[in-house]
This record gives C-alpha cells, structure tokens and sequence, in this order.
C-alpha cells in the first residue's frame, strides 16, 4: 500500500534577523511553514555556537506551529530535558554525536517529544540500521552542518531514498527530513526521492519576501508529490 506522503516546510531561522524573530516567525507562518527549524550549535560539535535555550523558550511563545529543534552539540542526551521543557516538539541528535542514541531517543519520546536522528554528509545511511525501527524521523545533512548558506551537496538525493527504503524495510513510516542548501529548484526531486520534511534557512530568510518564498518552497515541494504520482 502506498501512503501519500505528508509534505512540510521547515523554515530554518538560522539566516533570519536575530533582531526581529517574532516578526520572521510570523513571516513564514503565513507563508504556509509547517514547522520551525531551530539550529543549536555548541561550538564543538561543529565549529561555531549559534543559540540556546533562552531562543527557544522566545520562540515558543511567538510559534503557533511545532518547534523542530536539531542539536549540533556533543552529549545531546544532556540537553534533551531542558530543549524539550523550553519548547521543543521535536528533537534530533547526530548519530556521530551520540554514542548510546538508542537511550537518547527514548528520552526524548518518553518527554513527549519526537525523537530525530541526523546523518552528516559523510555517513553512510546504512549507519541507521539499528535504529530504524525505533526513530520518529531521520534528518539527512546535505551540507556539512555549521552554517546557513551552503551548496546542496547533490548525492544527498540518493541518500535521501536509501533512508526511505531502509525505513520501509524496517516498517516504520516516520518522515525524511533533508537539511542544507534546499530551496525551489532542489525540492521537487527531493520530495520525490521520499524527502517529506524540507528545511530551509537562507533561500526563505535570505529573500526580501520570506513569506513568498516559503510559499514558494512548499509549492514546489509538492511539485514532487505530483511527479512521485504520475511515475
Ligand atoms: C546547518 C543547519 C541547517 C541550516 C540550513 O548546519 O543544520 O539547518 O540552517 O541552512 P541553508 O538552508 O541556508 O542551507
Ligand atoms: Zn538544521
């Protein structure tokens, strides 16, 4: 049986004006996102600190959709608690960061969250295996994590149905999510490769219109919906 996929955008708020977030959460929440993607970066990690939780909390109070928060950190498991009581109703950890993610993961679940595992460009989807039948969704890196602004890396659409098909195997339906250098042109094939959540940082917030341009994304993205149907 086939189970049409259920397409969200993902603003990222990495590349918006930290000086007026309210105002970018509103933004894209007219354009049609269906979630917040919220960067924490530890420095370590990956090379640069970007926010924490006293974000989130701001956050939670502006959002009227989930928040979808991507650690960055090393020792995610102790951030877990803290990011989901700030707001959180998503939560991904870095399979290269977490060497008990099994446990990581339901922490996260048994706080009421759902519980994400993201892959860096460099490893293999097969890395997931053992947990593809306990995860809520996979979040696939394509670009090397750390910064807004980077070039798609394009086998990321490969990996992107490798973790579909690893995911059907294990019979679990839980979400892709691609994460770097998405944007109109690169949604479409995404979303028909088995993408169905798409973050986006610079080509919405980077834009002089980011409700149009999420618009935009999330128009194109189902694009790829109609082209999975008509294959
Ligand atoms: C990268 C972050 C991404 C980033 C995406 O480390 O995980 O979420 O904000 O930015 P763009 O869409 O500009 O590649
Ligand atoms: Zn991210």
């Amino acid at each position: 049986m086939t189970v049409a996929p259920n397409i969200r955008i993902a603003p990222s708020i990495l590349a918006a004006d930290f000086a007026s977030l309210g105002d970018a959460v509103r933004a894209v929440e007219r354009g049609g996102a269906d979630l917040l993607h919220v960067d924490v970066m530890d420095g370590r990690f990956v090379p640069s600190i970007s926010i924490g939780l006293p974000v989130v909390e701001a956050l939670e109070r502006v959002a009227t959709v989930p928040l979808d928060v991507h650690l960055m950190v090393v020792e995610p498991e102790r951030h877990v608690e803290p990011f989901v009581a700030a707001g959180a109703a998503m939560v991904s950890v870095h399979l290269e960061a977490s060497p008990h993610v099994h446990r990581t993961l339901s922490t996260i679940r048994g706080l009421g969250a759902a519980a994400g595992v993201a892959i860096n460009p460099g490893t293999p989807a097969a890395s997931l295996e053992a947990v593809a039948d306990s995860v809520d969704y996979v979040v696939v890196m394509s670009v090397n994590p750390g910064a807004a602004g980077q070039p798609f890396i394009p086998r990321s659409e490969s990996k992107v149905l490798q973790v579909r098909e690893l995911l059907d195997r294990a019979g679990n339906r839980a979400p892709v999510e691609v994460d770097g250098g998405i944007g109109p042109v690169n949604a479409a094939p995404l979303v028909a490769a088995g993408a169905e959540i798409l973050v986006a940082a610079s080509s919405i917030f980077g834009t002089a219109d980011p409700t149009l341009a999420a618009r935009r994304l999330r128009d194109r993205a189902l694009a790829g919906v109609t082209a999975t149907e008509g294959a």
